[in-house]
């Protein structure tokens, strides 16, 4: 980006990177450029920039100082070379699949995933002649045997939600590169404070901004990041654009406020989730904890080499099922019951029944996704209040 602020340390750039051109009164925080259209000072004007000979704004559904401001920044902290903001994580995600395939192609995707993003997978692109076909990543042997069949894009979440199993994302990016695929990686659950996928191969960076990246629970919001700036030029203009999902300057405003906690909220979100994660793991009422912080995860050893920290979403199963589960959550006080995560207050949910309810119950079985699982997404509350509220929760379903 040719710019000066790429010599800081990633906390730093997190607030000073890429910095807003247009400021007239050197406002500290940025302006908020809440307008729908750019006017013009004639028609000579109009000219250069609709000849892409000026980059001068237009319209805010294509440009808009404000976003771009977020999006350069985001740009700047995943190591890409363009960024493109969307509505929501699902406008992000949507628009990259449909962006990368075309009636004929394959897509395979990892068993588990957020529940709409799988919907978009199984259900929305084979409506369009895209074939699609869900499979465990790690098995490498079966990942090659489909690659050589042919295939246009692999597609998947690393941690998973809700499992918080952790994949190898370069050994993926390799395998699929030998074949020509491209990898697109959602990197909502780590943040680029914790994993930076284009550096380890990945093509395409999703998040759901909605969840750490805004950090405070009051803005819907998708961004993707990459490395090839053709492509970003390509995912903006006839993309999103054209299917319209693009943020409000406003969200992009709440987000790059929200940017600049970013690294001390996630270091709080980890440390509480540590803590919490080995709670859960003693406790009698707790059968089983995935958390790829904890050495008996099976994500450890990946978790630990690829990631700068382990984030802090925790899924737990309660010992004697689903009744059990539900008393446990509808008894729990400080921990709000309520879908989506990377809020500062602690959520607790039933993914089965809320998030992941896009799963017929036979995939969800077979990709281990029970009925009685409850997903945590620790908040950076004070650690002893979070682990008194799920100590007194688990009393009251404790035989
Ligand atoms: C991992 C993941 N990706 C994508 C999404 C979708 O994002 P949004 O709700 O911002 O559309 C979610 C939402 O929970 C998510 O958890």
């Amino acid at each position: 980006m040719g710019d000066k602020t790429k010599k800081y340390k990633f906390e730093t750039r997190l607030m000073h990177s890429v910095n807003h051109k247009v400021n007239p009164e050197h406002a500290l925080n940025p302006p908020i450029f809440m307008t729908s259209t750019f006017t013009f000072e004639d028609t000579d004007q109009v000219g250069k920039v609709m000849n892409f000979e000026s980059d001068d704004y237009v319209y805010t559904r294509g440009n808009n100082p404000t976003l771009r401001l977020f999006e350069n920044r985001m740009s700047d902290l995943e190591n890409g070379s363009g960024a493109v903001a969307f509505a929501s994580g699902m406008a992000a995600i949507s628009s990259v699949l449909f962006s990368l395939l075309k009636s004929g192609d394959k897509v395979l995707g990892h068993k588990t995933l957020y529940g709409s993003s799988h919907t978009v997978l199984k259900t929305l692109l084979p409506k369009y002649r895209v074939e699609s076909e869900i499979i465990d990543l790690t098995d490498y042997d079966l990942l090659q045997v489909k690659l050589v069949e042919g295939v246009k894009v692999i597609y998947f979440e690393t941690p998973c939600n809700p499992t918080l199993q952790v994949l190898d994302i370069k050994a993926i990016s390799e395998l699929a590169h030998r074949f020509g695929a491209v990898v697109v990686v959602d990197n909502t659950f780590a943040t680029p404070f914790f994993q930076k996928p284009l550096d380890l191969g990945a093509d395409v960076v999703v998040h759901s901004a909605t969840k750490y990246i805004g950090g405070h629970g009051d803005v819907v919001a998708g961004v993707a990041v990459a490395n090839d700036l053709d492509y970003i030029m390509k995912l903006k203009f006839d993309y999103m654009c054209e299917f319209g999902g693009v943020l409000s300057p406003f969200n992009a405003w709440l987000l790059l406020r929200g940017l600049k906690t970013l690294a001390i909220r996630m270091r709080q979100h980890e440390k509480n989730a540590v803590e919490v994660a080995k709670f859960l793991e003693n406790h009698s009422m707790v059968e089983k904890v995935y958390y790829p912080g904890l050495k008996s995860h099976p994500s450890y050893k990946i978790a630990s080499e690829q990631m700068e920290g382990f984030g802090a979403v925790i899924s737990f199963e309660v010992r004697g099922g689903l009744e059990k589960a539900k008393t446990m959550v509808n008894a729990t006080e400080l921990a709000q019951l309520a879908v989506s995560l990377g809020d500062c207050e602690t959520l607790i949910e039933l993914p089965a029944a809320m998030t992941h309810l896009g799963y017929d119950r036979e995939t969800l079985n077979t990709f281990g996704l029970t009925e009685s699982m409850v997903r945590l997404s620790i908040g950076i509350e004070d650690v002893r209040d979070i682990i008194d509220d799920l100590k007194q929760a688990l009393d009251k379903i404790s035989v």
